[in-house]
């Protein structure tokens, strides 16, 4: 694996794949990689010919200063998993490469601007959206995989993209899961033994609720959601809520003809998971 830590050697790099016909498949992290993670880059290489991952923890899209400085940073063991997996690229760069100088760019991402995770973590996608599109403009892959378990953000970047016209494919994967069935995420490594055993609930809640909501419709789900929650005292609710999967509009009832995603972001001590359960 080649390991950059500049734009103009990635670009340089690309420029003689592209030259050979190569396709060049996109997998952006903040690094503290998982199994979610190398699930991507798996995708990226059965559907293209090069695939190329970023680590960078993007200090613009932390709307807390705190969660950016313990956010987990493991580069030895990324690299690892990044060679066993056959990734051909990993571009690791300083902030200074990535942002030259401030950048003061804001984004409309309209109605998700405004709902579940922007209005919760104000700026949070706006930071988002500069650094993916600082990426995008300078690697210029074919197609670009981001994982499901954001599922706000993938709509989001799919507007950035038709926002600046990048001809780029944004490809949505597969939430990947524990055993236990709590949604693989870097933050996890960051919950105690104790808080471990309280995330597992999540899962099993969503599940729940989503029977409940097709019996018993959207409020009851919610209002069990709440319940449950209260009944933990080390977990806060952020939202749930149960929203038009293709806008993420909130809804009041299920309609057979569309639909619906329950998302979720709660916190478990400090540590805010978020999840999304598709209701079938
Ligand atoms: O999902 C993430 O890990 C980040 O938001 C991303 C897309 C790498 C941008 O920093």
């Amino acid at each position: 694996m080649q390991v950059f830590q500049q734009i103009s050697e990635v670009k340089t790099y690309i420029l003689s794949q592209k030259q050979q016909d190569k396709t060049i498949g996109f997998v952006p992290t903040m690094g503290a990689l998982h199994q979610g993670h190398i699930s991507l880059i798996v995708q990226s290489k059965k559907e293209c010919d090069i695939s190329v991952c970023s680590i960078f923890v993007n200090p613009t899209q932390f709307n807390n200063a705190n969660d950016l400085s313990r956010y987990p940073r493991t580069p030895e063991l990324d690299i690892q998993l990044l060679e066993q997996v056959g990734c051909d690229v990993l571009y690791m760069p300083d902030v200074k490469d990535i942002y030259p100088t401030t950048d003061t760019r804001q984004f409309n991402f309209g109605y998700l601007d405004t709902i579940l995770e922007a209005e919760h973590r104000p700026g949070h996608y706006n930071g988002v959206g500069q650094v993916v599109s600082i990426l995008l403009k300078g690697i210029e892959p074919d197609k670009a995989f981001f994982g499901s378990k954001d599922y706000q953000q993938v709509m989001v970047v799919k507007s950035l993209v038709d926002q600046l016209n990048l001809p780029v494919e944004i490809i949505s994967c597969p939430i990947l899961r524990e055993n236990d069935g709590l949604a693989m995420s870097s933050r996890n490594m960051l919950l105690t033994l104790e808080e471990r055993k309280i995330a597992k609930l999540v899962p099993k809640m969503m599940e729940e609720s989503r029977e409940i909501a097709k019996k018993n419709g959207i409020s009851a789900a919610k209002s069990y959601i709440h319940n449950e929650v209260a009944k933990v005292s080390i977990m806060k609710l952020d939202y749930y809520e149960v929203c038009n999967a293709d806008t993420l509009e909130p809804l009041t009832a299920l309609k057979p003809t569309q639909q619906a995603i329950s998302l979720i972001a709660v916190f478990v001590g400090n540590i805010r998971l978020i999840d999304n359960w598709m209701i079938d």
